[in-house]
């Protein structure tokens, strides 16, 4: 377990009940993340369909925009460890893709399109040198961007980037049973687009972007989940980021951030409207550390 964050209000590690229904009380715990500074981020290539190469981006504003939620992150009680952005990679950015840590082991990843597979390799010496071990990948696979873990289960997206493949290489690696999740709608290419992990037993997502027998599966393992609109999914608001109490979450996701607060969760609004232009938010900006070693 990381250590709680110090008792100061609102921070992690500080249950309070925010439920409106009065019996919910979501508890924070402190997380280690990984981030890349967005210093070479631009859109050079097309490979989902929010990227247009032919708008130039505003590399000042993504900075600033990811700069704040580093900062959100902090002041909410976590630890930020940043790898250094590598020229001529201007989605590395998009941290989620690095890598998946459980249990302070990685599988490293193997990405889809070229434009991004030397990312891998930046990623993982990261990840060696503090000490974490690297299981190198052998489907393609993108980290987080597919992978997350709920509680018991590792949910994995399939349909456009990860390979059905990789789903069966992180269960053997990690030995958590996983849950294969069908994407269906080329706008939420990757799981952590359609849907969020907002505590062990809770999800927040947007059904239409699954297959119908995917759909069934979360609703059969999250009756609780919560759905997100269309307005919602298509403002990125589900690529959010949970310390089980407080979702840094889209503020442009008007809906979803006030079904958080009446479940009892604290939204943390942001925005990260020039990162969309690559078509990633908040949570493809971060990647989980789980039970590594201390950061540096
Ligand atoms: N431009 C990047 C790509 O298409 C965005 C990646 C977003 N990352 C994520 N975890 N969804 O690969």
């Amino acid at each position: 377990m990381v250590e709680m964050a110090p008792a100061t209000p609102g921070r992690a590690g500080t249950p309070r009940s925010g439920s409106t229904r009065g019996e919910e009380i979501r508890t924070a715990r402190a997380r280690r993340y990984l981030m890349c500074r967005p210093e070479h981020f631009t859109v050079a290539y097309e490979i989902n369909p929010w990227m247009d190469s032919s708008r130039a981006v505003d590399t000042d504003l993504a900075l600033a925009q990811w700069e704040h939620l580093r900062r959100t992150y902090l002041d909410l009680g976590h630890v930020v460890d940043l790898v250094d952005p590598l020229p001529g990679l201007p989605d590395m950015v998009f941290a989620a893709n690095g890598a998946l840590v459980i249990d302070g082991h990685a599988l490293g990843v193997r990405f889809r399109h070229a434009e991004r597979a030397a990312e891998a390799g930046a990623y993982a010496a990261w990840l060696r040198a503090q000490g974490i071990e690297v299981t190198d990948a052998v489907a393609l696979n993108e980290g987080e961007g597919d992978f997350l873990l709920a509680g018991d289960w590792l949910l994995a997206g399939s349909g456009f980037r990860s390979d059905p493949a990789s789903h069966a290489e992180a269960q053997e690696l990690f030995g958590v049973p996983v849950v294969s999740l069908v994407l269906v709608d080329p706008r939420f290419y990757h799981l952590d687009t359609a849907l969020a992990v907002l505590d062990d037993r809770t999800v927040a997502w947007w059904p239409p972007a699954f297959s119908p027998g995917s759909r069934r599966v979360v609703e059969r393992l999250f009756p609780d989940a919560i759905e997100a609109t269309e307005e919602d999914a298509l403002a990125f608001g589900l690529n959010a980021v949970s310390d089980g109490r407080h979702v840094v979450v889209a503020a442009a996701a008007r809906h979803l951030v006030a079904e958080l607060s009446s479940r009892g969760y604290v939204p943390v609004p942001v925005d990260l409207s020039e990162l969309l232009r690559g078509g990633g938010g908040a949570k493809c900006c971060t990647l989980e550390l789980r039970d590594a070693v201390a950061a540096a």
